[in-house]
């Protein structure tokens, strides 16, 4: 088997520009600031529609990037466009189980911004909720066709055009603590976070050459408006008393873990797994 060699004109593996070191003689905060500045890029986002992907396009937007807005529901992102300004804000439909609407998606944000998205976050996302004996073959590929293939083909779709741009890029998947830890009624859910915690590891390695990165996000649970019932029952509170830090996590823990995987203050990590649950996967048995 042939190795590939760097292409001619493709930038080095990481980064297009030199970051800043704590080294550099700057005013307090300004290298931290342009460490993880996303200025002048260009991030899609699946799934903005929904609670995180709506918090991660605002995150992204408010380190400098223009954002494309993804999600099957195109009217339920015009209130984000309204508000993040149509400047650096598009809406586009997109089903990530169909790979024409990824093409279809991809080019659309390209022709409006007249670069490909160099910031992938995957976060498109169901779960069929059933014990394992329930489960239908259906609800498997369901749940395996978005949280999974969904994953790789909108990865590969974007992947292919900084390649062909010579244009280094961060996919970053947004996976769970249930791709590493298992609980009843979610088998599909956890087998696809599971393959695209290693999915992801793929990536890394076959991507590196062209200087896209690639990483996991996995968040615990996180406070949402639908599981805010059964986080107020007596079984969501006991799952929250088996959390070392005590309490569910927030859209906003997730802030600095975006931007460290999405910006060249994460410029040497890829295939790595960042894990944002306060302590729940690590506590003992
Ligand atoms: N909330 C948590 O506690 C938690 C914890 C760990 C990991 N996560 C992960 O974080 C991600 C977001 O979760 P969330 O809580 O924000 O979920 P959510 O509010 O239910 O949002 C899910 C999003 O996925 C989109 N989606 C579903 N099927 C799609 C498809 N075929 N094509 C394109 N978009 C599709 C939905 O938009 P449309 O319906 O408009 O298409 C929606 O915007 C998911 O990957 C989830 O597994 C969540």
């Amino acid at each position: 088997m042939t190795t590939p060699t760097q292409p001619t004109g493709a930038p080095p593996p990481g980064s297009a520009s030199t970051p800043p070191t704590q080294g550099d003689s700057a005013p307090d905060g300004a290298v931290a600031a342009a460490l993880f500045s996303l200025t002048g890029r260009l991030a899609l986002v699946t799934g903005a529609s929904g609670v995180l992907g709506a918090h991660f396009a605002r995150v992204l937007h408010g380190a400098g990037a223009a954002v494309v807005l993804a999600a099957r529901r195109v009217d339920a992102l015009a209130g984000l466009v309204a508000e993040l300004g149509a400047e650096r804000a598009i809406a586009v439909p997109l089903d990530v189980t169909d790979p024409a609407s990824i093409v279809a998606a991809c080019g659309a944000a390209e022709a409006r911004f007249g670069r490909p998205c160099d910031v992938i976050v995957n976060n498109a996302g169901v779960a069929v909720t059933k014990p394992v004996l329930q489960q239908t073959a259906e609800d498997w590929d369901a749940v395996l066709d978005v949280n999974l293939r969904g994953c790789f083909l909108v990865a590969q779709e974007a992947a292919r055009r900084l390649v062909a741009a010579k244009r280094p890029g961060a996919i970053v998947n947004i996976a769970s603590v249930l791709g590493e830890r298992v609980i009843a009624g979610v088998a599909g859910y956890t087998a696809a976070k599971a393959g695209l915690i290693h999915l992801t590891r793929q990536l890394a390695v076959e991507l590196a050459r062209y200087g896209i990165r690639a990483n996991v996000l996995a968040p615990g649970y996180v406070a949402t408006p639908l599981n805010a019932e059964f986080f107020a029952s007596e079984a969501g509170q006991a799952m929250v008393r088996r959390i070392p830090q005590r309490r569910l996590g927030r859209p906003e823990d997730l802030t600095g873990p975006l931007l460290l995987l999405a910006s060249e203050a994460g410029a040497h990590m890829t295939g790595a797994v960042l894990t944002v649950d306060g302590g729940h996967s690590v506590n003992p048995l």
